[in-house]
């Protein structure tokens, strides 16, 4: 298991475990405070977070960003965000099962080294690859799980909310739900 972060960038930034590792610009590890008690996890990079080499640079991280910031998040500051898989599917294609299940060992151990109290996930990739496969983003977003001591929800994907503008209502109260959560169980997060 991989014990330091530098070990961990170092090993994302060499890694040739998948086919994704041919049409990628940048490996995108995550961004954020690696001892924040909320880690949020989406399902990989787009073409802006290929270029960048951060998580969530688009118009979607545009959005996400100003839903942190309503709930006083912000990436750099008080949460982390990573990915399930950390480099880019051609297209914006979903990734493989075989390529998520090859990259899956670098976020586990980006979570053992954070220690989160709180994951988020975004969208239903990540959903039903961290909660449980057979969740049901439409009906059981913003639901608590508890899994390994740590609490999970998952949340609809910032891309899904700016293509259906109508959900941004229901999008929108899954954060205030989760600032309710981050006050209960979270004691550093509104300090940091
Ligand atoms: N969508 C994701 O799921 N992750 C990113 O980093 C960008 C877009």
């Amino acid at each position: 298991m991989i014990q330091s972060w530098d070990e961990l960038n170092a090993a994302c930034l060499a890694c040739q475990r998948c086919e994704l590792c041919k049409t990628r610009t940048n490996v995108v590890v995550g961004v954020g405070n690696p001892n924040s008690e909320v880690m949020f996890i989406g399902e990989g990079p787009g073409e802006n977070e290929d270029l960048q080499g951060e998580p969530f640079v688009g118009k979607g991280g545009i959005l996400l960003d100003k839903m942190l910031c309503a709930v006083d998040l912000d990436r750099h500051t008080n949460i982390y965000i990573a990915n399930i898989v950390k480099c880019r599917p051609p297209h914006n294609r979903d990734p493989k099962p075989e390529e998520q299940e090859q990259c899956i060992n670098w976020l586990r151990s980006q979570v053992s080294l954070i220690r989160p109290k709180i994951i988020v996930c975004l969208g239903r990739i990540a959903g039903c690859r961290i909660i449980k496969p057979d969740l049901r983003i439409t009906r059981e977003h913003g639901v608590w799980f508890k899994k390994g001591g740590i609490w999970m929800t998952a949340m609809l994907h910032p891309a899904a909310v700016l293509r259906d503008p109508r959900k941004k209502p229901e999008a929108f109260a899954d954060f205030l739900n989760l600032r309710e959560k981050i006050k209960e169980v979270c004691p550093d997060t509104y300090n940091m």
